[in-house]
């Protein structure tokens, strides 16, 4: 594909307007300023088009604007827009009923409808609190789960995400996430690494800091997402449920990024065998209407009335574009997540075999990450590369974003084609070619 002159004209005013109006602390990958999308396509203000790997950060599901989801959006807007969670109505009943089916655990689920990722972490930690009538929890090294107050401090991806925010919220200790690539924590013979992080936990957090009486919960994220797309050794999450039967602590997945169909099943957890406690969605649950979820068992979420709540909770709006969501999801893009994910990581491990930059190529379904090194024995973060192929794929119409410390994240709505993916990945290797000429790795 040829080089864009990016951004173009009408590209370039629009951003000078909105440095003028908009919050400075909004992170921008790059100069993209959308006009309108397509299935995996999108075009800018200046009439560029670009191949998506990237989805609106992971939420656009069905691909932009399927018509299935915009049909249920204008159905609905021209019932209502807004009724209040002081009221009933039915779409919201329907995508709970959808939720508590689909829910990982084979007790009944409820579920308290979000704005946001953010808001459902911070319903799961409130909920757990109250729950257990304990106040700490565990969280992880690299996780992110939001920018709330309680969300932001298990956060721990990037130390500027806390800096200039102190006091965060109380009692949450953070634990190595097991990152088999970059493994901190010494394996005991026969251990797998998923199993030494959770026996860190016991020996080292449970036994010398922090009595498991007192924990309220363990949260994580089932595939790590803006740490670097990793996913953990399989012996993990089994661990990890016996950890917590054996000390009554609820075991609380961040579902925001890596739910909702992305891995090629409901739920990332489903390719580990565990039912969780409580589950947060958000992200491809409604195509980008703002929806979140936090899901719990029955018998857990077992909070009194009125102890916590919203207006726009249960949007009308974004409930109906979600159970349109969920229909396709279901019918289709499974399926299609599972299939051409696998063609992607396929395709993927062949271009790593001819750059030696490519560290690692790893996921499940259409949740992907390629980690960039300088050298494949050091293992050290290749940031310039990394960063290079992401401005160097937008140049030639490819859209990407990076993740962790040299990670690209291939996360493209659940609908797109293998021939996409081919078109996108040929840009990738293009850009990956003259990224490592310049970083002279050979
Ligand atoms: C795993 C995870 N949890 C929570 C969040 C926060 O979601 P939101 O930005 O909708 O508040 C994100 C957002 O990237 C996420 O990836």
């Amino acid at each position: 594909m040829t080089k864009q002159n990016l951004p173009g004209p009408k590209a370039r005013a629009l951003i000078e307007r909105d440095h003028k109006v908009i919050s400075p602390s909004y992170p921008r990958g790059y100069p993209f300023v959308m006009d309108h999308g397509n299935g995996s396509e999108v075009w800018d203000v200046d009439g560029n088009r670009f191949l998506d790997f990237m989805g609106g950060i992971a939420v656009v599901s069905t691909g932009y604007s399927h018509p299935k989801v915009v049909k249920a959006i204008q159905e609905q807007a021209e019932k209502f827009i807004h009724i209040s969670s002081d009221f009933y109505h039915e779409k919201w009943i329907q995508l709970a009923e959808k939720l508590d089916e689909i829910a990982p655990f084979k007790e009944d689920a409820l579920s308290f409808m979000t704005n946001s990722g953010t808001e459902a972490v911070e319903t799961a930690i409130k909920l757990a609190r109250y729950h257990t009538k304990r106040s700490n929890f565990i969280g992880f090294t690299g996780a992110f789960h939001g920018r709330t107050m309680g969300a932001v401090t298990f956060t721990a991806s990037k130390a500027k995400y806390h800096g200039g925010f102190y006091p965060l919220m109380n009692g949450v200790t953070h634990a190595p996430y097991p990152n088999p690539y970059h493994p901190v924590l010494e394996r005991r013979k026969g251990e797998d690494y998923g199993e030494t992080a959770v026996r860190y936990i016991e020996e080292e957090i449970l036994n010398q800091v922090l009595p498991p009486k007192d924990v309220a919960g363990i949260l994580v994220e089932t595939i790590q997402g803006e740490g670097g797309y990793i996913v953990p050794p399989d012996g993990f999450y089994p661990a990890l449920r016996k950890l917590c039967d054996k000390h009554g602590i609820l075991m609380i997945l961040d579902e925001v990024q890596c739910g909702m169909g992305r891995t090629g099943k409901w739920w990332a957890i489903e390719h580990f065998g565990v039912e969780p406690d409580m589950i947060t969605a958000a992200k491809g649950i409604a195509s980008g209407m703002p929806l979140g979820a936090c899901i719990a068992r029955k018998s857990v979420m077992d909070w009194e009335i009125g102890t916590h709540g919203n207006t726009y909770g249960g949007n009308p709006i974004s409930c109906a574009a979600s159970l349109a969501t969920i229909d396709l999801i279901e019918k289709e893009y499974l399926q299609n997540a599972a299939e051409v994910g696998q063609h992607t990581m396929d395709a993927l491990e062949e271009i790593q075999a001819r750059h030696p930059s490519i560290g690692e190529v790893r996921g499940k379904g259409l949740m992907i990450g390629v980690e960039f090194v300088k050298d494949r024995e050091t293992k050290e973060a290749a940031k310039e590369v990394s960063d290079r192929v992401v401005e160097l794929g937008f140049e030639r119409g490819l859209l990407m974003l990076s993740c962790g410390k040299s990670v690209i994240r291939i996360a493209p709505p659940l609908c797109i084609t293998k021939k996409e993916v081919d078109d996108g990945l040929q840009i990738f290797e293009q850009a990956i070619t003259v990224a490592e000429k310049e970083a002279n790795i050979k």
